[in-house]
């Protein structure tokens, strides 16, 4: 069902959506990304995202956009800061503006079950892209587009295990969580735990939330390593943090990469650029290119064609000579 709607009903309907917004302090909504007001019969997709906390949300949120406008999607976009109840409010915006489909990157994992019923009873079909939500009615969203995070923290703990495989003495290891509650966070933990679970010589000293920030990276690592002298690994659930505690083992007087090995998630340019130098030892990819495929998924959805439940990212990881060679076309 799409909507055919004159540039004064859009007026309308952005004043309200900002004063739906309003008051909470994050979401901005803004009409038009897609061509709003240029083709009435164009699909309209109001998209939630997380904030902009990481060079990866930012990669990300420029190919859903550049991707709604080659498809011909009319994009309403607001920005969450980060907080679950500005999501919420953007997607019961959505709702009343009736936009065709609702896709977003849910900021947690749980508390999604009341907006996510009100949605399917206005009709209106939701994609979760990039993270999941743990409601376990699925008939509450039409797919889920994205990475899988526990393989992602499986593959930074094979790396770490296959590093120190001849080494006896027990092997410190901090850890920089992402956003409390968020489903990279829960999973990459618990992926990475399980490989290295499996011998005793790798300890947890320290594991706390940096909220996928180069701030609170830092911040954090600061307290680290005046806790922990004694630090062999970080694993940084994100490159932005791992970029930040990079700045903090300096700081103190260590070598990154050398005194404190050290493992990231994403593969943004930045990171990239911090393995090839050798201050980052290993990368697991995290693609946030996925605006293409969610174009492609929005318009079956919209057209009431099936489509899978689950559609994963493909990914790889990369090493310092790798990331070299990957660094002159990377695109993010
Ligand atoms: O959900 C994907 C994660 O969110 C990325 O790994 C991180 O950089 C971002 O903030």
């Amino acid at each position: 069902m799409l909507k055919r709607i004159s540039m004064l009903a859009v007026a309308g309907l952005t004043a309200l959506s900002l004063a739906a917004c309003g008051g909470g302090g994050g979401g901005t909504t803004t009409a038009g990304t897609g061509g709003e007001g240029g083709n009435d019969d164009a699909i309209v997709m109001g998209f939630s995202q997380v904030g902009a906390e990481s060079g990866w949300r930012t990669a990300n949120t420029k190919s859903v956009q550049e991707s709604a406008k080659e498809a011909g999607i009319t994009l309403r976009f607001s920005d969450a800061q980060q907080r679950q109840e500005n999501q919420i409010k953007a997607i019961r915006s959505f709702i009343q503006q009736k936009v065709d489909v609702i896709a977003f990157s849910p900021v947690v994992e749980s508390g999604w079950g009341t907006v996510l019923k009100e949605a399917k009873d206005a009709g209106i079909p939701v994609i979760l892209t990039d993270r999941a939500v743990d409601d376990p009615d699925t008939s509450l969203y039409k797919t889920f587009l994205g990475s899988d995070f526990v393989e992602e923290g499986k593959k930074a703990g094979q790396w770490l295990v296959e590093e120190y495989k001849d080494a006896t003495d027990t092997v410190n290891i901090v850890e920089l969580q992402g956003t409390t509650g968020s489903a990279p966070a829960n999973d990459r933990k618990a992926g990475f735990a399980e490989v290295i679970g499996a011998d005793q010589k790798f300890k947890v000293i320290a594991s706390q939330t940096g909220d996928f920030t180069r701030a609170k990276g830092k911040e954090v690592m600061e307290a680290f390593l005046k806790a922990h002298p004694d630090i062999d690994v970080l694993y940084a659930h994100n490159d932005d943090m791992g970029l930040g505690a990079i700045e903090a083992i300096e700081g103190a007087g260590k070598v990154p990469g050398k005194d404190i090995k050290i493992i990231t998630v994403d593969a943004v340019k930045d990171g990239m650029q911090a393995l090839a130098d050798g201050k980052i030892n290993y990368i697991v990819e995290c693609s946030p290119l996925l605006g293409p495929q969610l174009m492609d998924l929005a318009k079956k959805v919209v057209a009431g064609e099936s489509v899978p439940a689950r559609v994963v990212t493909e990914e790889t990881t990369f090493t310092q000579e790798q990331a070299k060679e990957a660094l002159p076309s990377r695109q993010y």
